[in-house]
């Protein structure tokens, strides 16, 4: 999949410039939503929250963090073939979401300024954020003498249309469950040094303090609108963003077991912690939590992710398209199937939990 590109190779615009990966329903997405109704939120609910808020991103505590220094510069030859293409994918996938935060947060602070001047601030310290993050993994790439074209991506890309409502409830998700995958991935290579292959991991402490405070904001955002949390049909949206993002983490994870492992992780387990951690931090701010104890609740997980491991062995096959389509449709069936069967898992109730604690 990852091709590096001969400084001589005929047709090609730039030497060492991917094209982005395929787009598939797992790939990190690029958002757009109601402008209008986000302009117009009324904030008064968390207003004290928002403004501390603000005055931690004013003070800007990772400045000085995403510098490269002199562990970058060395030859990365000792990387063998596959853990070096797992490594290529997950770069990629990592940049791209964090550059897909930094456009949607970029266009928020646009539209919004001079209309909702807090919030135009925070989304304009956010984008700052993500824009770091972004370019230190295309760094990245470049040692491996790839990057990706992000401002060819920004126009090629197919956009999603999200109401704003959606953007609060998976932004504040994806903001925590990457939270929690920075920490985990630095505080196990804490504890085994010998596998830290690379030295961006280093990095990620205080990178993932970026993302906690990006989903503190979401949070803020979330709990000052009362329809967000206080209904019905709050519930059930967020039974379905949580088990969305689980979903797509657990296929994801593995999918890509071959760099967890190249780390010293078993994908299963990391895949297990990640969940069950951003469950439990949803908690303060979602009405629900998932049910993550049921014992059908990561066995039906890690069946839809067995099913998708055999669509991608099909999708890599060189059979006729309608083959492959024919031995997909039961495959795709089996994980919406158990997708509905997890959605339809009784919930805890994290509002009650909130009464009790207080
Ligand atoms: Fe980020
Ligand atoms: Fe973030």
């Amino acid at each position: 999949m990852v091709n590096t590109l001969p400084q001589s190779a005929p047709k090609q615009p730039k030497a060492g410039v991917k094209d982005p990966s395929e787009e598939t329903i797992l790939t990190p997405r690029f958002y757009t939503t109601d402008f209008e109704t986000a302009a117009s939120l009324d904030l008064s609910a968390q207003e004290t929250e928002l403004e501390a808020m603000l005055q931690e991103m004013r003070a800007d505590y990772n400045r000085h963090h995403f510098v490269r220094d002199e562990t970058f510069e060395q030859s990365w030859e000792h990387i063998d073939e596959e853990a070096r293409r797992s490594f290529m994918e997950y770069l990629e996938r990592s940049c791209i979401s964090e550059f897909s935060g930094f456009l949607l947060f970029k266009e928020l602070s646009r539209r919004l300024k001079g209309r909702n001047p807090l919030l135009a601030e925070m989304f304009q310290l956010m984008a700052r954020d993500e824009a770091r993050h972004a370019g230190f993994l295309n760094k990245a790439m470049g040692d491996f003498k790839l990057s990706l074209d992000l401002a060819h991506v920004t126009k090629t890309r197919t956009y999603t249309f999200f109401p704003i409502e959606w953007v609060i409830y998976t932004v504040y998700l994806s903001e925590k469950i990457g939270y929690w995958r920075y920490i985990i991935i630095y505080r196990h290579l804490q504890k085994h040094p010998e596998n830290q292959f690379y030295p961006i991991f280093r990095y990620f402490e205080s990178w993932c303090q970026d993302e906690n405070r990006h989903g503190d904001i979401f949070k803020a955002l979330l709990r000052s609108q009362p329809q967000l949390w206080k209904t019905w049909k709050a519930r059930l949206w967020s039974r379905f963003f949580l088990l969305s993002v689980f979903a797509t983490h657990t296929l994801t994870v593995h999918e890509r077991s071959g760099f967890y492992h190249s780390l010293g992780l078993d994908a299963t387990e990391f895949d297990r912690q990640v969940v069950c951690n951003t469950n439990e931090t949803a908690g303060r701010a979602f009405p629900v939590m998932l049910n993550t104890e049921h014992p059908d609740f990561f066995p039906r997980l890690q069946r839809c992710s067995d099913y998708n491991l055999k669509l991608v062995e099909i999708d890599c096959s060189t059979q006729p398209k309608f083959v492959k389509l024919i031995r997909k449709l039961p495959l795709v069936t089996a994980i919406i199937w158990n997708l509905l069967l997890l959605y339809l898992i009784k919930p805890i109730d994290a509002e009650a939990l909130r009464e009790t604690v207080r």
